[in-house]
């Protein structure tokens, strides 16, 4: 605290000084470096006398560019920053030296950027050097192509543009900032507005230091015992949401192949395509996972001429020359099989030659020992499904699976697969037992799904469309899973319909607003990111594809789609009642012209679905403010807000929501986590994530549903982290942050009880806090203590029924960096009063029932 306050001082003291000696006009120069591959974006310099330069910052990036992938692009090259109609600043900048586009922003204050939008201006080539003036209602744009020859073109809307006549392009300046020799654009401004920009920067700095602060404090900081008095105001009680907790789940870590999806047999379908990982891994093709025994002189062919169907074009030849010849798959890293447990093994097969053949089928162990077998009998000529169970006679983790034929020459295999008959609910093609039942234990309410980036995917062709993913698993279209890897779709849309219903949690799929992840590659796009969306003559085809996937969900059997899901075994109604549309997009105008298209339709043939709209990535800037403009324009029912925070974050933030208006759009916190750095979990993150949950259930009038992500990931596969819940092929590894989501999920209420909280000998307020909700026939009352002493709790009970009754204590407790932190469950009594003795650095939950 101490700390703080003498921060902020000093930037008053500054402050003052700067306004003593305040000049009516300055210089400003605005410029970009090399620096971090030219991913700074824009910074400020001021001088009243272009000599002496004060960098603001000193290295403030005011704007950064939003175009094309992370790592590799978003990269500001040669800005030119003018004044345009309205008095607003423009600023263009050229992107790379391959795309014929160039950035251009916005502002009114040179703090707050709009939209960016990325015009492509030449079609053979990249746009460099651009720069740009305003004059007599137009803007005119040079910018030279690879060669140095140069172009001119003019606009009057930023959409349309027209080639010009050759213009003197206006010089650009040249400063040493710091040391370093800056090319950019000079301009004479009134001092005011760079004093704007240095305060902007001075509270930037300020809300950084808020961030940083960590849950652990030393001990010796706390003079006196810590008492807190909780007392509830039951006249103020409020409806709030019965959806309050869900999950989020996406095909991310390996979550979903390899993961809740119970196949055991890795690139079942042959379909695996160096593409999946871009390249960059020359192993990754039709035969991972796959080899012939080394003891035969059996060898293999991936061929694609007369495939079972044309979403699965690769199938195996396997050629035998000699009997005990064997196709061998090592599934996921091995393949776990339990002693006396049956597995479901199917095959498309095909004998090749006139012969009709035998086929042994056999789950091997580590030294080639027979764990279970089984024999498919007179494979005929034609492709055909043939299926048997296997017994396993000894549990192994790492057991492979043979195919056998039993006669020399050649035969066509092709979806290969192996399940448990245990999968979760026993449910054919169904989810892994044990990982899916640790996820329906968090009692969720609503599961989100495919993504994330994965619904909305690394380029258009890469969106996630959800009729790939339903029928007969071999007519299923597979498709690169944009974090590195391949999506067989066996986990589709109907297996998620059918686990949220198998868990009572409500469906909320996610499509894509018509356009791809902000940080798409350009796969053959003329532009990278975000701005290559569906061209608006295919839209209509993309919408039709959206409210198809309602019809299958809700409609009749009668209806083309709901036939489909009976077909599937499903008669009833799936009872859809969410739609997410669009996930953490840069909004855009390309944005928001297909989303817009998107939710009237939906809106006008389904009134009755809630359509979620997303404001963007982050809880505040560019995307998050226009998100909500279009959420506000659009009145929309609720949006989706995403952000990953430090804990000073949530501890400096939880009133983040209370001046939220309840009439505007809800919200639906589809992503949160808290982040340290390591990006591992322990039980500071789920304290913060703890604390930040305290603080929307209050709010839970209005952010009515949360979920955190990633929710799974397989140990030795992430791509992100922290998650969940992580595992490997035979365990699961519930984090800290799991007993934090799952005491809320089990512990919410119908109707929130306000109260009044107050501590004494307690220096640091906001590190203690409460939430309590009521149902029929429980109060549930959370407490959370970030001090790093005990505090001595006392909360009045208004409610005669839960005095003098024995409840149930559930404490997370410990060392802030433990990462094995279990609830520990105990039974206390209540009196009029409840006493509790809240550990340091705890979290606990008294559940009080009347029956
Ligand atoms: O949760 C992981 C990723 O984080 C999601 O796919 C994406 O929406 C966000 O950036």
């Amino acid at each position: 605290m101490k700390l703080r306050l003498s921060f902020l001082l000093l930037i008053f003291l500054g402050y003052e000084k700067a306004n003593a000696s305040k000049p009516d006009s300055v210089y400003l120069f605005a410029y970009s470096t090399t620096k971090n591959s030219h991913r700074n974006g824009l910074h400020f310099a001021w001088s009243q006398d272009k000599t002496n330069w004060v960098a603001i910052g000193p290295e403030h990036s005011f704007v950064k560019c939003d175009y094309g992938r992370w790592g590799s692009e978003k990269k500001m090259f040669n800005p030119t920053l003018f004044k345009g109609a309205g008095n607003l600043w423009h600023l263009v900048w050229s992107l790379n030296d391959t795309d014929g586009a160039i950035g251009h922003v916005t502002s009114k204050d040179l703090i707050y950027w709009g939209r960016q939008s990325y015009p492509i201006l030449n079609t053979t080539g990249p746009c460099l050097q651009p720069e740009a003036q305003y004059a007599n209602g137009e803007y005119t744009i040079n910018w030279t192509d690879k060669k140095g020859k140069a172009f001119t073109v003019r606009t009057k809307d930023w959409e349309n543009f027209e080639a010009a006549p050759q213009r003197v392009a206006q010089p650009k300046s040249n400063y040493t900032i710091r040391g370093s020799q800056e090319e950019g654009t000079l301009l004479k401004v009134p001092y005011t507005l760079v004093e704007n920009m240095i305060n902007h920067q001075t509270f930037t700095l300020a809300k950084k230091a808020q961030e940083a602060e960590r849950i652990a404090l030393q001990k010796n900081l706390i003079k006196d015992p810590v008492s807190l008095k909780i007392t509830l105001d039951p006249s103020k009680q409020k409806k709030i949401s019965e959806h309050f907790l869900g999950i989020f789940f996406e095909d991310i870590n390996y979550a979903a192949d390899g993961g809740i999806y119970a196949e055991l047999i890795q690139n079942r379908g042959f379909e695996y395509h160096p593409d999946d990982r871009e390249g960059r891994d020359k192993s990754w093709n039709s035969y991972k996972a796959w080899k012939v025994n080394s003891t035969s002189d059996a060898t293999f062919k991936i061929d694609s001429t007369t495939p079972i169907h044309k979403n699965n074009s690769k199938y195996a030849v396997l050629d035998i020359k000699k009997r005990g010849g064997a196709l061998i798959n090592e599934g996921f890293g091995g393949i776990p099989v339990t002693a006396g447990e049956k597995y479901d093994f199917s095959v498309f097969a095909r004998s090749a030659g006139s012969k009709s053949s035998n086929l042994v089928i056999q789950l091997l162990g580590a030294n080639g020992e027979v764990l279970g077998t089984t024999t498919l009998q007179k494979i005929g000529t034609t492709w055909k499904k043939y299926s048997a169970v296997i017994t396993a006679n000894q549990s192994f983790a790492q057991a492979q699976l043979a195919i056998v034929p039993q006669q020399v020459g050649k035969v066509n295999l092709d979806m290969i697969s192996l399940f448990p008959q245990k999968t979760f609910k026993n449910r054919k093609n169904g989810l892994r037992a044990d990982l899916a039942q640790v996820v329906a234990d968090l009692k969720p309410r609503f599961v989100r799904f495919p993504g994330g980036c994965v619904a909305h995917g690394d380029g258009i062709a890469n969106m996630y469309r959800w009729e790939n993913t339903i029928g007969a698993l071999e007519t299923r279209k597979p498709q690169r899973n944009m974090w590195g890897y391949h999506q067989t779709a066996g986990l589709g849309y109907f297996e998620y319909f059918l686990f949220c219903e198998d868990i009572a949690a409500e469906p909320i799929p996610i499509v894509a607003a018509g356009v791809p992840c902000q940080n798409s590659a350009h796969h053959g796009c003329a532009i990278g990111g975000q701005q290559g969306g569906i061209p608006l003559d295919q839209m209509d085809e993309y919408i039709n594809s959206v409210l198809n996937l309602i019809e299958y969900a809700n409609g009749g059997v009668n209806t083309f789609w709901g036939k489909k899901r009976a077909e599937a075994g499903h008669h009833e109604p799936f009872n859809l009642k969410y739609i997410g549309v669009g996930n953490e997009d840069l909004i855009t105008d390309v944005f928001e012209e297909r989303f817009k298209l998107i939710n009237n339709a939906i809106k006008k043939k389904y009134p009755e679905i809630t359509v979620i709209g997303t404001v963007g990535p982050f809880n505040e800037g560019t995307d998050y403010v226009e998100g909500w403009e279009i959420a506000d324009e659009m009145k929309l029912d609720m949006v989706d807000e995403h952000y990953y925070q430090s804990p000073g974050w949530y501890l400096n933030n939880q009133n983040f929501y209370d001046s939220y208006d309840k009439n505007k759009s809800k919200v639906y916190l589809g992503e949160y986590a808290a982040h340290i750095p390591g990006r591992h979990n322990n039980l500071e993150t789920a304290l913060s994530e703890a604390l930040h949950l305290i603080n929307l259930e209050r709010n839970a009038d209005i952010v009515t549903m949360t979920s955190y992500a990633p929710l799974l990931a397989k140990e030795g596969f992430t791509q992100w982290n922290p998650d969940l819940i992580y595992f490997n092929n035979t365990e699961v590894k519930p984090t800290v942050g799991y007993y934090v989501q799952q005491l809320f999920g089990h512990n919410s209420g119908k109707y929130y009880i306000p109260h009044n909280l107050s501590s004494t000998g307690n220096a640091y307020p906001n590190r203690l806090a409460a939430s309590v909700v009521k149902n029929e026939n429980e109060l549930i009352i959370k407490q959370i203590n970030l001090l790093p002493v005990e505090v001595k709790s006392s909360v009045g009970i208004p409610y005669a029924e839960y005095q003098n009754k024995t409840a149930t204590l559930t404490t997370l407790s410990g060392d802030l960096e433990d990462k094995t932190v279990k609830p520990i469950i105990s039974e206390i009594k209540t009196g009029k009063e409840l006493e509790l003795t809240l550990p340091p650095y705890s979290f606990s939950v008294v559940k009080i029932k009347t029956k």
